[in-house]
């Protein structure tokens, strides 16, 4: 991120789910704040899909879609099986908290100060109510704890808790990465939905390879290079290693099918995947 502004790609994201309402109609994720929250119109193209085939932009805004709406299914799970805290990570313009109907349920919003400053200007100028059921949680990953963050901010480590963590853990420093899955698995009663990269060079069809490269150059030119990536077995190794048992990983496609009867599932190696996983 560029010192002292908001991450320009949480703006680019928030404008692809808001065009994807507009767009697709909400068809896999349907968020009545989506395009509110922009306080302004919503871009028929962003910054990150300069260079991209319209049908990769297409295909990434339903992605984005749904893996909010599989973010949003598994927090309802985990509300419905008891538990009562959510904390979602690198959170964006990301507006679970303001939709919530859930009663009794605690939200955690951590994100970079300068990322949640405007978030909080944003919600002012377009009038959403900020619940009481939601606290901010400023902090920047690559240098402070999340134990002192969240502690401070009442998340109570003795009781479960679902961790949300999209379109971040690429931008951060392996050893941040690796601090952070390291706090969420150590919560006893945690599970997380998160996702993760393929290295660009892994993919063996070069047109996807372009395609890819094209994107993460997008997010360099934003200020917001790509730094980590995993393949499947190296992060699910690595939620092991820390204690987590059950790993659900789908690529991007897949996830996207299961949302949407039109679309085709392909299992590949490359580009974003997202998992589900927890230590039971
Ligand atoms: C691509 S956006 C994703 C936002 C949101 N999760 C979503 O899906 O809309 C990346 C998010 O990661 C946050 N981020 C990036 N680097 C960070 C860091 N070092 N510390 C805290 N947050 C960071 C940005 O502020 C931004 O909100």
């Amino acid at each position: 991120m560029q010192n002292g502004r908001p991450s320009e790609t949480a703006r680019a994201i928030g404008h692809i789910r808001a065009r994807h309402q507009t767009a697709e109609n909400g068809l896999i994720f349907n968020d009545p704040l989506a395009v509110p929250i922009l306080g302004e119109p919503v871009l028929p193209e962003t910054d990150l899909d300069r260079g991209l085939h319209p049908d990769v932009v297409r295909r990434r805004r339903l992605y984005i879609a749904a893996r909010s709406r599989f973010a949003d299914d598994c927090a309802a799970a985990a509300i419905a099986r008891g538990t009562e805290q959510v904390v979602i990570l690198g959170a964006g313009l990301d507006t679970a908290p303001y939709r919530n109907a859930h009663k009794n349920v605690q939200f955690f919003e951590v994100d970079h100060p300068d990322t949640q400053t405007w978030k909080h200007h944003l919600l002012r100028k377009s009038g959403i109510v900020i619940p009481d059921s939601l606290t901010f949680v400023p902090i920047d990953f690559d240098q402070s704890t999340l134990a002192d963050g969240l502690a401070e901010a009442g998340l109570d480590r003795t009781r479960s808790a679902a961790y949300i963590w999209l379109g971040v853990s690429v931008y951060l420093t392996r050893p941040a990465v690796d601090a952070t899955l390291s706090y969420i698995t150590d919560h006893a009663g945690s599970e997380v939905v998160l996702d993760y990269f393929y290295p660009v060079t892994s993919t063996p069809r070069e047109h996807t390879t372009d395609q890819l490269q094209a994107r993460a150059e997008s997010t360099a030119r934003l200020g917001e290079p790509w730094h980590t990536f995993f393949t499947a077995d190296e992060i699910s190794s690595l939620l092991k290693s820390f204690g987590y048992k059950q790993i659900v990983d789908q690529s991007g496609s897949e996830l996207v099918a299961t949302y949407d009867d039109r679309a085709i599932a392909r299992p590949t190696e490359s580009g974003p995947h997202v998992i589900h996983a927890y230590a039971a």
